[in-house]
Order: structure tokens, then sequence, then C-alpha cells
């Protein structure tokens, strides 16, 4: 038999019910799972930046924790790029041409008493490339191909993210630095520095 006071239950549960299923708090996701379902890589979920890279940036030929990265551009810094505008294939006839046009690049890179020779890094014969151990050009904007062939462990490191610097912000794509934006290749040792100090006001 249904009587007023069962109605009257029923009615009640189907209240609670319904109260629960519309906050539907149980259904919500939460944002690890939202990021675990994601087909996205983590790295490259957009996230609102108010700051950009405004520099030129190239996409790296390596890869970093199995997704892509990039790095600040080179060429359109180097003063003497485009070096094909000099070394074609005509001999050279002035005196003290290197003295004259290169003077200024003064190696003190490698061992004691073992200096590194430009040809070691510079190709050969297509001067606007570097060169790799077996003979490969490297673009001059990829030269953290070349320094990583002997310096492996800081390459590895800066691939990481624990040698170098990342250009953006913590957010959005990793826009990192490149070898040769914090060292000169010809010269990449920092000056030795005291630490600054804080001068005490005298009163
Ligand atoms: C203003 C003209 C000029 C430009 C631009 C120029 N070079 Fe040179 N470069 C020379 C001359 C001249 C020599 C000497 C060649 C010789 O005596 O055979 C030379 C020599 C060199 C050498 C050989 C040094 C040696 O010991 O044999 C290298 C390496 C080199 N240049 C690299 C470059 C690179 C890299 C660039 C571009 C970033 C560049 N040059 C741009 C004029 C130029
Ligand atoms: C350790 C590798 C290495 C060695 C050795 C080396 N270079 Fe370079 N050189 C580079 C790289 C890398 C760049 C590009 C730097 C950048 O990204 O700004 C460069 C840039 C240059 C430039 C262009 C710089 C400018 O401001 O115009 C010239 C010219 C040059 N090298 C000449 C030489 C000469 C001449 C020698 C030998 C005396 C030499 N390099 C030795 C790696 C090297
Ligand atoms: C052909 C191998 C070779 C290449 C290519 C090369 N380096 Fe070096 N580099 C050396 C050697 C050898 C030393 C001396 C090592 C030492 O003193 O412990 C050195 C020293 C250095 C040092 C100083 C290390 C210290 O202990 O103070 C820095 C910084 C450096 N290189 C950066 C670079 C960068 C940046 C590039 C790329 C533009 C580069 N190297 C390319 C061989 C290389
Ligand atoms: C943001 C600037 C920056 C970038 C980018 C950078 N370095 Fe360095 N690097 C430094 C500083 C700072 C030191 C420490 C210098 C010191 O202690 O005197 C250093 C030290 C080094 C040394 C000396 C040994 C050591 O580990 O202390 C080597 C070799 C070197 N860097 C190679 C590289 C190579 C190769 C790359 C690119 C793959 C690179 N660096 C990118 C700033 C940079």
């Amino acid at each position: 038999m249904i009587n007023k006071r069962t109605i009257s239950i029923l009615f009640l549960l189907a209240i609670i019910g319904s109260g629960v299923s519309v906050s539907g708090y149980a259904s919500e996701k939460s944002f690890l799972d939202e990021v675990k379902m994601s087909e996205q890589e983590f790295d490259s979920r957009a996230v609102p930046l108010d700051q950009y890279v405004t520099e030129d940036t190239v996409l790296s030929r390596e890869s970093y924790q199995g997704g892509s990265f990039r790095v600040l551009a080179r060429k359109k810094l180097i003063g003497r790029y485009k070096c094909s505008s000099c070394h074609t294939s005509k001999p050279v006839t002035v005196n003290f041409g290197l003295e004259l046009t290169h003077g200024d690049v003064q190696l003190e890179h490698g061992s004691e008493g073992q200096a590194l020779t430009c040809i070691e890094c510079h190709h050969p014969v297509e001067r606007d490339y570097l060169e790799d151990k077996k003979g490969q050009k490297i673009d001059f904007d990829h030269s953290y191909q070349l320094c990583g062939q002997c310096h492996f462990r800081q390459k590895r490191d800066w691939l990481g993210g624990a040698h170098g610097k990342r250009a953006s912000n913590w957010a959005g794509e990793r826009v990192v630095f490149n070898c040769t934006t914090c060292h000169n290749p010809h010269s990449p040792r920092f000056e030795k520095r005291f630490p600054a100090t804080y001068s005490v006001p005298i009163d």
C-alpha cells in the first residue's frame, strides 16, 4: 500500500538524489587527469603568456624530454656573416689579408699550449658553415652541435636545462640560449671576478 508517508519519503530521496547528480562533483576531472588524458604533450599545452621572446629563434635539431624546443638564432648577430661575401673561389691578393680581416679573433680555446685551430671548427671551404668531426656542415644557428662534440657533458646539461638559460618564461614553448649567446667561441672562458660587495654607508 502506498500511503502519504511513503510518498513523502520517496519524494525526499528523489530530491537528495537529484541534488547529488546536479552538483555532479564526482564526475568532475582533476587537473592531473586532464593532463594525462590530453593528446598534447605536456610542454606544448597552452598557458597564457604575457611575455614573448622577440629575438629570432630556430627549432633545435636535438630533442628535450622527447619533445622539441627552440634555440636563440645567431646568424643575424654575427657581424661578418655572410662569410662568402669575401670567401669566394678568387685568390686573395692582398698582403696580411688575415690580419686585416680577422686580426681581432684571439684564440684562447683549448688545452694548455695546444690552442684549437680555425678549421677545427670552421668549414675549410664553405666558410658560411661550421664543420663537425665527420666533415659535415653545421649551421651557425646550431653551433651547440659543434660545442657538444667536445663538451658533451655541458651539452647534456644544457639539453636538460641545468646549464645555460631559458629565454622565455617558465611556461609556453621552451626557448633556450645558444652556447654562443653566452660564450665567445674563440675565448670561451669568462673573466674572473671578485664578488661584488655592499659597501656600508659612512654616516
Ligand atoms: C671582409 C672580407 C672577409 C669576410 C667578411 C670574412 N673573411 Fe675570413 N678571411 C678573409 C681573408 C682576406 C682571409 C685570409 C685568407 C688568406 O690569406 O688566404 C680570411 C681567412 C679566414 C680563415 C682562415 C684563417 C687561417 O688561419 O687560415 C677563416 C677560418 C675565416 N677567414 C673565417 C671566416 C668566417 C667564419 C667568416 C664569416 C663569419 C669570415 N671569415 C668572413 C676575409 C674575410
Ligand atoms: C671552437 C671553435 C672555433 C674556433 C677554433 C674558431 N672559431 Fe671562429 N667562430 C666559431 C663560432 C661557433 C662562431 C659563431 C659565433 C656566434 O655565434 O656568434 C665563430 C665566428 C667567427 C667569425 C665571425 C665573428 C664576427 O663577429 O664577425 C669569424 C670572422 C671567425 N669565427 C674566424 C675565426 C678564425 C680566423 C679562427 C682561427 C684563428 C677561428 N674563427 C677559430 C667557432 C670557432
Ligand atoms: C675540438 C674540440 C672543442 C670544440 C669543438 C669546442 N671546445 Fe671548448 N674546449 C676544448 C678544450 C680542449 C678546452 C680546454 C679544456 C680544459 O682546459 O679543461 C676547452 C675549453 C672550453 C671552455 C673553458 C673550460 C674551463 O674549464 O674553463 C669553455 C667555456 C668552452 N671550451 C666552451 C666551448 C664552446 C661554447 C664551444 C662551441 C662554440 C666549444 N667550447 C667548442 C675543446 C673544444
Ligand atoms: C646562459 C649562459 C650560458 C649558456 C647558454 C651556456 N653556458 Fe657554458 N657556462 C656559463 C657559465 C656562467 C659558466 C661558468 C663559468 C665559470 O665558472 O667561470 C659556464 C661554464 C662552461 C664550461 C666550463 C666547465 C664548466 O662546466 O664549468 C664549458 C665547457 C661550457 N660552459 C660549455 C658550454 C656549452 C657547450 C654550451 C652550450 C651547449 C654552454 N656552455 C651554454 C654560461 C653559459
